[in-house]
């Protein structure tokens, strides 16, 4: 199980003597739409292209005051059955000598079993004597910046080009990660990591940037370090769960010399429109079903089996789908990305 692995290096790191559980779970691909509903709440369509998973009532507006994502949804598309939240990041396209563009296909992280769709992580405190506050209804958040295209501050946003197998070490972001797209060809794919602030104001559940009412810790940890480690600000008091994105991206049928650019550049775009990488982004919208995700954090839940937690199976998962509501061709060779008339 490469999770175990995982954990095993953060223990290394940290030095810790016993071993930091981590709900890690598969969210298979609701649907790829262009909505926003935490950005560009009811723009239909949204400036750009997102892949989006988990409850069903994932829509263009998600008003935070009446739009209950549990009681909404009929289905989820995650592993355990009592999360209706919502998730979702740009989409990777590639550009073909000849211009046009065509979406990279995605696929499932080690381990698990899923259609694409993103790898949810949940990590409580480091520190077994202390939990973690669980989100309150109406909670959201972003990591990163679509117009981004230099490095910026966003390091908990970064790409790893992944060896055929066997790879899942540090999700922290630190070396090899790069905050630009891989420059070479990657045998086993693209691997993209986002990772959510550990620190909350402990009163707003959304901020006008979706992002002020949450902070990563001060002191304690380093700033690539990952999970609910470190001091968090007194202006950010409340320590939360650690969230975080693993995206797998099939890049594998482009690894051939010539479909790459002449001149030596890599050929991947976001949907952004940004050929180097550091417009990817993280959305999150709470919505699990009472007080579930609060007992999975104070019951240390580990991988994708919580004794506190209704599963279902990876197949009763990937049957929770929607229809785009942005009728338009997203794949196929396209002359442009969808809304993206420039790439830059
Ligand atoms: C989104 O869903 C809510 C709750 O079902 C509904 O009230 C709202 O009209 C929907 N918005 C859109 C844009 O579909
Ligand atoms: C553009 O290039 C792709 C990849 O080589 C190819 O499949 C596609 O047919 C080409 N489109 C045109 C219009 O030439």
């Amino acid at each position: 199980m490469q999770w175990k692995a995982l954990a095993l290096t953060f223990l290394v790191k940290h030095g810790l003597s016993q071993s930091l559980p981590m709900m890690r779970f598969g969210c298979s691909q609701l649907v790829v739409d262009r909505l926003d509903p935490l950005v560009n709440p009811g723009s239909i369509p949204s400036p750009h292209l997102h892949q989006i998973v988990g409850g069903n009532s994932f829509n263009a507006s998600m008003d935070p005051l009446t739009h209950d994502l549990p009681t909404e949804s009929t289905c989820t598309s995650c592993t355990f059955s009592e999360d209706f939240s919502n998730y979702w990041t740009a989409v990777l396209y590639f550009r073909a000598r000849n211009g046009t563009f065509k979406r990279v296909p995605q696929f499932e992280s080690e381990g698990l079993k899923a259609n694409g769709g993103i790898t949810v992580y949940y990590i409580p405190s480091y520190d077994s004597r202390s939990t973690v506050t669980a989100f309150k209804p109406g909670f959201r958040m972003l990591v990163g910046d679509a117009s981004l295209r230099t490095p910026g501050t966003a390091r908990k946003v970064c790409h790893r080009c992944m060896p055929a197998s066997g790879d899942n070490s540090n999700l922290n972001c630190a070396s090899p990660d790069t905050q630009t797209l891989p420059t070479g060809f990657c045998v086993g794919g693209i691997r993209s990591v986002i990772t959510f602030p550990t620190c909350w104001d402990g009163k707003n559940t959304d901020s006008v940037d979706h992002m002020s009412h949450v902070a990563y810790p001060s002191s304690g940890a380093s700033d690539t370090s990952v999970g609910a480690s470190g001091t968090c600000p007194d202006s950010h008091p409340v320590k939360i769960p650690q969230v975080m994105f693993e995206v797998m991206w099939d890049t594998r049928p482009f690894n051939d010399k010539d479909l790459w650019p002449e001149d030596g550049s890599q050929p991947f775009v976001w949907s952004t429109g940004d050929k180097d990488g550091y417009s990817q982004h993280g959305d999150y919208v709470f919505g699990w079903e009472g007080d579930s995700l609060q007992r999975a954090m104070n019951a240390r839940c580990n991988g994708d089996v919580c004794s506190e937690l209704k599963v279902q199976s990876p197949e009763e998962a990937m049957k929770c789908t929607k229809p785009a509501v942005v009728k338009e061709n997203i794949d196929g060779w396209l002359t442009e990305i969808p809304g993206m008339a420039v790439v830059t």
